[in-house]
């Protein structure tokens, strides 16, 4: 039933201590995509409101709060995709955007291009009248402890499964004109190789949208989710099987067992149906549709995926 919006705030084993603002970050962010919605919004400023306030709340690994890369500095990524055109932007590497969908935004709308990185990402930012800010600005205290305690342990493994609290932000959101828009952010692995870029600014890979055949967002592991191309995948499967239960539970399968996957998906269907589905622990989720009087969010147990139907 449209309008309709979910958001996640990632998925890993997010620990219980932090599951309250997972949760309030979450609905905060659905409730702000929603007020766009219900008020005859476009599903792209949705998708933009949902995802800057995630960006904001410094609990997740967006924005400000975001983990540090092997030199201590936030470097972000980002991207958008508009399901009536399938007009895409992407940034990645930014180290200067508070809010980088919404940089992620102006490459779609206002760029030749698809994707930006790094410093000319950034300049393109500066043309488009979009503030730089302070890279220190974007540093939490957690986020600067536990990069120093990685770094007294010469700890230069990958980032493996569990061991991280909290992950990338996304949103997927149907206007009340039926068009569907996805976006997601990310300040990707903690100690990650400085210029490592993860699924979350991949069109296909952490996000795609097509109003002709669903939309979804993914979550986790990037380096498996860009092997899976999951968020193609995913919308590959609603087309295929007119279900977005079906197909988040089919995707992510086929990701748990093909490749060991590690992870999480949130679409929606041509035909408004919201769902979800996770390889991981947990799954920060919030979502509305037009039938539900309030957004409902959680920090969701390993579980298939679950539906609402109008
Ligand atoms: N899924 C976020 C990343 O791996 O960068």
């Amino acid at each position: 039933m449209i309008p309709a919006i979910i958001v996640h705030g990632g998925a890993w084993d997010i620990p219980p201590e932090l599951h309250a603002d997972h949760r309030a970050g979450c609905r905060a962010a659905a409730e702000a995509g929603w007020i766009v919605l219900a008020t005859g919004g476009s599903a792209l400023d949705a998708v933009e409101a949902a995802v800057r306030v995630m960006e904001d709340h410094p609990v997740f690994d967006a924005g400000r709060g975001s983990h540090l890369n092997r030199d201590g500095v936030v470097e972000l990524d980002a991207g958008m995709m508009d399901g009536r055109t399938l007009m895409a932007g992407a940034v990645a590497c930014v180290k200067r955007i508070a809010n980088p969908i919404s940089l992620a935004r102006r490459v779609l709308h206002d760029s030749e291009h698809v994707f930006l990185v790094g410093e000319g990402a950034e300049r393109f930012a500066e043309e488009a009248g979009i503030p730089l800010c302070d890279p220190a600005e974007l540093i939490v205290e957690r986020e600067r402890l536990l990069w120093e305690a990685r770094r007294r342990t010469n700890d230069e493994r990958r980032t493996e499964f569990g061991r991280r609290s909290s992950d990338t932000v996304g949103a997927v959101a149907m206007d009340a004109a039926g068009n569907l828009a996805v976006g997601n952010s990310t300040g990707g692995t903690s100690f990650k190789h400085p210029g490592r870029v993860g699924d979350t600014p991949i069109i296909g890979c952490g996000l795609y949208a097509d109003n002709t055949m669903g939309a979804a967002a993914c979550t986790g592991w990037g380096e498996q989710i860009m092997k899976a191309v999951l968020a193609k995948t995913t919308v590959d499967q609603i087309a295929l099987l007119r279900s977005a239960t079906d197909a988040a539970n089919v995707a992510i399968a086929y990701f748990e067992h093909r490749i060991g996957g590690r992870g999480g998906v949130i679409c929606i269907s041509p035909a408004g149906q919201v769902a979800w589905a996770f390889s991981t622990p947990h799954l920060a989720y919030a979502y509305r549709t037009a039938d539900m009087p309030e957004v409902v969010a959680e920090v969701g147990v390993r579980a298939i995926a679950r539906e609402r139907r109008e």
